[in-house]
């Protein structure tokens, strides 16, 4: 057990210079990648990750077809050179099987799978840098790959986490905040404030769970906000349009 004293707070600051409330800087770039049908890069903090959409497409093997809905294959992966930490061989381990699967049960609440039975749509995530909030990070990063990919969705949905560093409750947490913090809380939800993904290590009380949720559903409006503008950099104000996509969030 590592017993090692961080200072996480100075001055009523996180060690960043951050605000309690205060997200990393987000960027959000659709259609990166040529041969995919949708695709995405995204920065977030240092973290950084792209995500290729492939399908609806033929099922592979045949006998995983579901006659009344398409299949999500969600594949998350980091690549050996993402962080300082030993990352050992490429290929699937506990964790990236766990966040894999995790994000493609948030993403079946929102894709329209009925549409296209018989189907299977595929989403590649890769963690390129990572410094914490990686699983948010690829789930906004899938959410813009989707609407590059003009796969109807139910609900623009977005990914972001709060947590507990130095007895304060915070949004976002970085590399620092989550090794030497008390909690991470990411969440997944749709902008009219349905819980998709929820996942929390460490402990919050009630009342700091019931704080953070506040600060997810409050911040969550500045990245519908910057896959608004993504959608719009690429498309048009029209599609903006016509994907109803407001920044507010419904609760
Ligand atoms: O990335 P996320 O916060 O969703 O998941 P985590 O399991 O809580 O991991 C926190 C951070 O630890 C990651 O974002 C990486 O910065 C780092 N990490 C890593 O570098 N290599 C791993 N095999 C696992 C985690």
């Amino acid at each position: 057990m590592d017993e090692k004293k961080v200072e996480l707070l100075k001055d009523g600051k996180r060690i960043s210079g951050r605000a309690f409330d205060e997200l990393r800087e987000v960027k959000i770039k659709l259609g990166v990648l040529d041969e995919a049908d949708g695709s995405s890069y995204i920065e977030w903090g240092n973290n950084k990750v792209i995500v290729g959409v492939y399908g609806p497409k033929e099922v592979i093997p045949r006998h995983m077809e579901n006659p009344s809905k398409a299949i999500l294959k969600c594949n998350y992966s980091m690549v050996t050179f993402c962080s300082k930490e030993e990352h050992g061989k490429m290929g699937p381990n506990r964790r990236s099987v766990e966040l894999s699967k995790v994000i493609r049960e948030a993403l079946e609440g929102i894709v329209e799978t009925n549409l296209f039975p018989r189907t299977q749509i595929e989403i590649y995530m890769v963690v390129l840098e990572a410094d914490a909030g990686t699983r948010i990070a690829s789930f906004l990063g899938a959410v813009a790959a989707l609407l590059d990919a003009g796969i109807p969705i139910k609900d623009i949905a977005v990914g972001i986490a709060a947590g507990k560093v130095g007895g304060k409750v915070v949004v976002d947490l970085d590399k620092d905040e989550d090794n030497f913090g008390e909690a991470d809380f990411p969440v997944a939800l749709t902008r009219t404030g349905d819980i998709l993904l929820l996942q929390m290590d460490g402990k919050l009380t009630k009342e700091e769970v019931e704080e953070a949720l506040g600060l997810i559903f409050e911040k969550s409006e500045v990245l519908l906000s910057k896959l608004r503008e993504a959608v719009e950099e690429k498309y048009s104000k029209e599609v903006v349009k016509e994907l109803k996509f407001s920044n507010k969030i419904i609760k």
